[in-house]
């Protein structure tokens, strides 16, 4: 019940310039939220959101309604990414309260699903969550898919994580 009333106070709003100083502390590295907000072209492809709790971001997330050919499942549109949520808010409903109002707006852009990747045998409490949402794992086992991420300082992070995709039919 506590986690309900406090998730009335979080409204999920489209990300704008004066949040990327606040999600880099949230959440560094800085350009993962400054390249989206910046990028013309993705604020037409995609939407991100934030979380905003007493006039500050606690969360955000992005879907993307294009499918970029240097992804591995280029034709999974809209692809929901990066749902997250500050750590000491988490279990009270906002990251479900993201997920939903992204799902809303591939509703309202007329797509019939939606659809994610996870690492599930990392995150069981990211698939729990999708699940009660609904999502469908598409494979029963996952599939060994190499990442490459480069932070700020231009640390390289490589290696190849174990992803299940998942899929929503939206109603
Ligand atoms: C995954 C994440 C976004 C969930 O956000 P959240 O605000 O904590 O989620 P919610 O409070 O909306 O919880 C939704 C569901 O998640 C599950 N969940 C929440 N807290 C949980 C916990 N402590 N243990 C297990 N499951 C939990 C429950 O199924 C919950 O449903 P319920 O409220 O009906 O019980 C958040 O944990 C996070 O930011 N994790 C790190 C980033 C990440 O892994 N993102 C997903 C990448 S695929």
């Amino acid at each position: 019940m506590e986690g309900e009333k406090r998730d009335k106070d979080v409204l999920i709003r489209d990300a704008r310039f004066s949040d990327i100083d606040p999600l880099t502390n949230l959440r560094p590295p800085r350009g993962l939220h400054a390249d989206r907000i910046r990028d013309p072209h993705l604020s037409q492809d995609a939407r991100y959101v934030v979380a905003e709790s007493n006039g500050r971001p606690v969360g955000f997330g992005v879907i993307h309604f294009r499918g970029d050919p240097l992804w591995d499942r280029p034709d999974q549109v809209p692809l929901v990414m990066d749902l997250w949520v500050d750590p000491d808010l988490r279990g009270r409903g906002i990251g479900k309260k993201v997920l939903r109002a992204l799902e809303q707006t591939a509703r309202e852009k007329g797509f019939s699903c939606v659809f994610l990747q996870v690492q599930a045998e990392r995150n069981p409490r990211a698939v729990e969550l999708y699940r009660k949402l609904g999502y469908q794992p598409l494979q029963s086992r996952g599939h060994r898919d190499p990442y490459h991420t480069v932070d700020d300082e231009g640390n390289v992070k490589e290696g190849t994580e174990v992803i299940v995709d998942m899929q929503k039919w939206l109603d």
